[in-house]
């Protein structure tokens, strides 16, 4: 793979690609998922210079661009549009790049020899190892703060009030009660045995924390979104949330690498608590197509007529190969 490049064999093109196996519906996602993931690609890529400080924009890029899946934009830009608002609007794009920027900080710390200690990250080294652990760690850094910049942008493109949420969102979804919590649980459970409780207390945060965020920021990019509708969409966001980590905690065990793009088995390789670790294979598989039941029906509950993408991507995460 090649920065910028998003060929049909990479990552990001095997999963937009093969949505075209899921029949109509899937069809339909596809058509709408391949103009929003360029876009998405194409302003990440101009919110970060390679120019910059010893190169630092150079490992920023690297974590960021030509890879990944994009889910979470994707469900920004999904909700945004759900509640009525034009998904290329800045409000939008901008809490989409945002979201982004902090899940590929999460990834790159989490790789890290002092966390995870992983080699391969979205078919690639990771960024550790292409550009060494002190830049990986800046890299991190500078991406969180610039998904902050991206949110504030000119009052004249995106109302004060709607940045000012979007901030207060993404910040604590990021933060000691949101993702950094989650990896904190995740580092210090380690070989031990969680309870059910415990365990997906963690997932929550760690991951589902950055979903439901995503799903949160779509929202708030308009304004007026009745309280029981946002009510909605926070239980569809927490459900979906929670789905994704139990399905990741899946794949390591079912999937190979080549498909992962990251290596698989870590988990029990590192003796982590997940939730194949507590209910085995077959009952974590179908936990997460009972979340994925919840999600639906919470979603049907908004009210809301243009939710067909949004039931897509969430039926998408849960019955993913990568
Ligand atoms: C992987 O997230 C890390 C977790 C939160 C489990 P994704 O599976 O969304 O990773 P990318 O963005 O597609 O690489
Ligand atoms: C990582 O969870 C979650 C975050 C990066 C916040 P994992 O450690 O399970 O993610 P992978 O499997 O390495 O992608
Ligand atoms: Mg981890
Ligand atoms: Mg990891
Ligand atoms: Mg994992």
């Amino acid at each position: 793979q090649t920065e910028g490049g998003r060929g049909p064999n990479s990552g990001v093109g095997r999963w937009a690609t093969q949505a075209l196996e899921w029949g109509m519906s899937g069809m339909e996602l596809s058509r709408w998922m391949t103009p929003h993931l360029a876009r998405v690609e194409a302003a990440l890529s101009a919110h970060i210079q390679a120019q910059s400080p010893a190169a630092l924009g150079e490992a920023m890029r690297y974590a960021v661009l030509d890879g990944g899946k994009r889910l979470r934009p994707l469900l920004v830009l999904a909700t945004a549009e759900a509640v009525g608002l034009d998904s290329q609007s800045p409000a939008a794009m901008n809490a989409a790049c945002a979201i982004e920027a902090i899940h590929a900080y999460s990834l790159v710390h989490d790789d890290m020899p002092c966390m995870d200690n992983d080699v391969l990250r979205r078919g690639k080294p990771t960024v550790h190892v292409q550009f060494g652990e002190a830049q990986a760690l800046l890299a991190g850094d500078a991406l969180q703060t610039m998904a902050f910049e991206m949110l504030t942008p000119d009052p004249a493109q995106v109302d004060p009030l709607v940045q000012a949420t979007c901030v207060a969102l993404l910040a604590r979804a990021s933060g000691y009660q949101g993702m950094a919590g989650g990896q904190a649980i995740d580092l210090a459970s380690g070989g031990q045995r969680l309870t059910e409780d415990q365990l997906r207390q963690m997932h929550r945060l760690k991951t589902g924390a950055l979903l439901l965020c995503s799903v949160q920021m779509g929202a708030a990019c308009v304004a007026g979104v009745p309280a029981p509708v946002q009510a909605a969409l926070q239980r569809f966001g927490e459900a979906l949330g929670l789905a994704f980590q139990v399905v990741d905690d899946v794949l390591d065990v079912t999937a190979d690498s080549a498909t992962l793009g990251k290596t698989a088995g870590k988990d029990a390789a590192n003796d982590k608590p997940t939730y194949v670790a507590l209910l085995g294979l077959a009952e974590a598989k179908s936990y997460a197509k009972s979340l994925l039941q919840e999600a639906m029906e919470a979603l049907h509950s908004t009210g809301l007529t243009h939710t067909q993408t949004l039931a897509a991507l969430a039926e998408r995460v849960v019955n993913r190969n990568m």
